[in-house]
């Protein structure tokens, strides 16, 4: 696999005018991480900024994505956003099933939907999968994430590029991560089920990104509240590149 991807997902966290003032303050800091890794950085702020960041950051090779997207084409579908409305905003990448998604009611079928209806787009999705702490605890997490690649099976059989992120659950925001072990047995695994890019997402932090960029397997995180502060990002992206 080539280089490491990077993806700040900024939840819901920045609001439209801290997301714009983040890009403008940090532009050719953000160009000069980027010219300073082989990886590649993808921002992934909430709609309303998307539009507005892509023109800031335009002739600049540090990407957009979008954080869900509509499992549907076109319709009445009242608050979603399509696939192709967000290529056509410059979004190369768009996290869908993260559990935060989930947990709103989002299944392993629409998951599915959504990823068909973004390749069709062009646009590279980046698919979470992963165990909550009572799967953890029992020692299934093998056995939920081998049910959880069956379900997405469909795309997973294709060549289209595809980001598949293992995101524990009980990782999330909690400071908490698997061991090193565990994970490169967990990567190792998952590098055996599909020839996708594979990235590790829940608490990266400036403290654990150089441990964890010694996973085989894995090429890039997904960063959530690490990543809203610009020296805490550039401090992962430079350690785990
Ligand atoms: P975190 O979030 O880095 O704050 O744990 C990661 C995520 O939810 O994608």
């Amino acid at each position: 696999m080539g280089s490491k991807l990077f993806v700040a997902n900024w939840k819901m966290a920045k609001t439209f005018s801290q997301t714009i003032d983040f890009c403008t303050t940090y532009k050719n800091d953000l160009i000069d991480l980027s010219g300073s890794t082989n990886g590649q950085l993808v921002l992934c702020p909430s709609f309303p900024a998307l539009a507005s960041i892509a023109e800031i950051l335009k002739s600049t090779t540090i990407a957009i994505g979008a954080q869900t997207c509509s499992p549907h084409k076109e319709g009445a579908y009242t608050g979603q956003v399509s696939a192709l409305s967000l290529k056509q905003v410059g979004c190369r990448f768009c996290i869908i099933g993260h559990s935060e998604q989930r947990a709103l009611g989002i299944s392993n079928e629409q998951v599915v939907a959504q990823a068909m209806q973004l390749i069709e787009c062009g646009i590279e999705p980046i698919i979470c999968i992963g165990e909550n702490s009572s799967i953890n605890e029992q020692g299934s997490t093998i056995e939920f994430l081998k049910e959880q690649l069956k379900s997405l099976t469909s795309i997973l059989t294709t060549d289209q590029s595809i980001t598949i992120a293992y995101e524990p659950l009980w990782a999330i925001g909690t400071g908490k991560i698997p061991t090193i072990p565990v994970l490169n047995e967990i990567f190792s695994w998952l590098s055996n089920q599909t020839h996708h890019r594979l990235i590790y997402g829940g608490s990266v932090s400036a403290e654990n990104a150089h441990e964890l960029s010694s996973i085989e397997h894995l090429d890039g995180f997904l960063i959530g509240s690490a990543s809203l502060d610009f020296q805490n990002f550039e401090k992962i992206v430079s350690l785990a590149s």
